[in-house]
């Protein structure tokens, strides 16, 4: 292994050291010049997504994101429109939002007073004539990414003006976000509700390499797995006992987006009979028995559960059953995951009650089980620096990988080709030096 110094700006990374086929070396996770590095090219450089429109679905509603350690705001003037802009005060760099979210039409900065409209251009300063006549001219709006683009709601930037349009980053994976999109009724029909947020002691990548991890199902998850079949004999999970001889797949979808597709298993008969048991599930059924006509009654319960994918948009957004999980990373061994629920504008109370009932499922019993390796991994990196690499060649060897489509490969549903995908595209991002662009000019 090199000793190669690694530098912010430079390009001496050693990175086909760094990153192999079949192994990445720890300090790819343990390393804060690494880390430093990656939040200018593989998050400010690359697409990254912000939020999903029904969180702010008000005019003048804004949201504060994270563009990796980058804070911004997105405020709604109108349907389709946002604006992006930086969390920081043109005059001394105060954060002008202080709130994680709200209604607001005007940012004060609470430092001298300096005030933006919402869509962060600046309009007031106090005590405005003893600044020289320079002043006038110059860019002192908030300062927007180089492109913003919304695929569907889901709203995306980059500070990248080189970077390409977000539908060709998106690629392969755009199909599956359809999907699951119409698993929940269309994707104007889809409402982002409240998160569960966790502040995990490990490397952001951790949470990413897992999204998309069936190998650890059995051993991990092995009590909640085990209860549910003592119990109930079974259930939504249990396929993954063997589960590269199920119908599930693995796919490398290019651009390192990935996708575990449950649904040849979980949706084959009916995804509601297969689900673990949720307080009310009788109740819900009887309701929706009573309410639908008989030849719809099982696509509404199927559609209370999750959508049978873990599909990874490659850096920082995975969609998780019904569920959509945004990694903010913080510092080399510091993440945090927020784990937003969802609901459907269609959707009685009964069946909101019943869809969160299912969200609540796995986060509360499955995710302390991941977080908790998540740490367990980080630390052995951290505490064991001389067994240098971390191995990711399951099924890289067994000849077993099938192009279904150009650049659309599938795997059996344990393998790492995973992890190995989104390596490639990682590999790609840090290999370049990126020019970013703000833009603080008039509106
Ligand atoms: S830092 Fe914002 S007004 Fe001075
Ligand atoms: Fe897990």
């Amino acid at each position: 292994m090199s000793t190669t110094a690694i530098r912010p700006g430079s390009n001496a990374l050693a990175l086909d050291e760094l990153v192999q086929q079949d192994r990445v070396h720890r300090r790819v996770y343990t390393d804060p010049d690494i880390f430093a590095l990656e939040m200018d090219r593989v998050f400010a450089a690359n697409w990254v997504y912000l939020l999903h429109l029904s969180e702010i679905p008000g005019i003048d509603d804004f949201k504060q994101v994270w563009i990796g350690t980058r804070n911004f705001v997105v405020s709604r003037k109108g349907d389709n429109k946002v604006t992006v802009f930086a969390n920081r005060c043109s005059h001394r760099a105060a954060t002008v939002c202080r709130e994680p979210g709200g209604t607001a039409s005007t940012f004060t900065c609470p430092y001298h007073g300096w005030k933006y409209d919402s869509r962060g251009q600046l309009f007031g300063v106090p005590g405005k004539t003893a600044y020289g006549k320079t002043f006038k001219a110059r860019d002192m709006h908030l300062a927007r990414p180089a492109q913003v683009a919304i695929y569907k709601g889901l709203v995306f930037a980059t500070l990248n003006d080189k970077a390409p349009g977000l539908e060709e980053h998106l690629g392969h994976a755009k199909r599956f976000i359809d999907d699951w999109l119409n698993h929940q009724g269309g994707h104007e029909n889809l409402c982002v509700a409240g998160a569960q947020r966790f502040k995990l002691k490990c490397n952001w990548k951790l949470v990413y390499d897992n999204a998309g991890d069936a190998y650890h199902v059995p051993f991990s998850h092995q009590s909640l797995l085990k209860m549910t079949n003592d119990r109930y004999g079974g259930g939504d999970m249990s396929y993954f006992a063997a589960a590269d001889r199920s119908n599930m797949k693995m796919y490398d979808l290019g651009n390192g987006h990935t996708l575990i597709d449950q649904r040849p298993d979980m949706h084959k008969d009916s995804a509601w009979n297969q689900q673990r048991p949720q307080p009310g599930r009788e109740a819900f059924e009887a309701h929706v028995r009573n309410t639908n006509k008989p030849e719809i009654v099982s696509a509404v319960l199927d559609s209370a559960v999750g959508a049978g994918m873990n599909l990874n948009i490659f850096p920082n957004l995975l969609f998780i059953g019904n569920q959509i999980q945004v990694l903010q990373p913080v510092s080399a061994n510091d993440v945090l995951v927020h784990w937003y629920a969802t609901q459907r504008a269609d959707a009685d109370d009964d069946m909101q009650s019943m869809r969160m009932r299912t969200q609540e499922d796995f986060p509360i019993m499955g995710e302390m089980d991941d977080a908790s390796n998540f740490e367990e991994c980080q630390r052995g990196m951290e505490t064991s620096p001389d067994d240098e690499w971390i191995d990711i060649s399951r099924h890289f060897e067994t000849g077993k990988d099938e192009e279904e489509a150009p650049g659309l490969i599938a795997n059996p549903v344990t393998s790492e080709l995973h992890v190995r995908a989104y390596f490639n595209k990682w590999r790609a991002l840090m290999s370049v030096q990126p020019i970013l662009n703000v833009e603080k000019t008039k509106l």
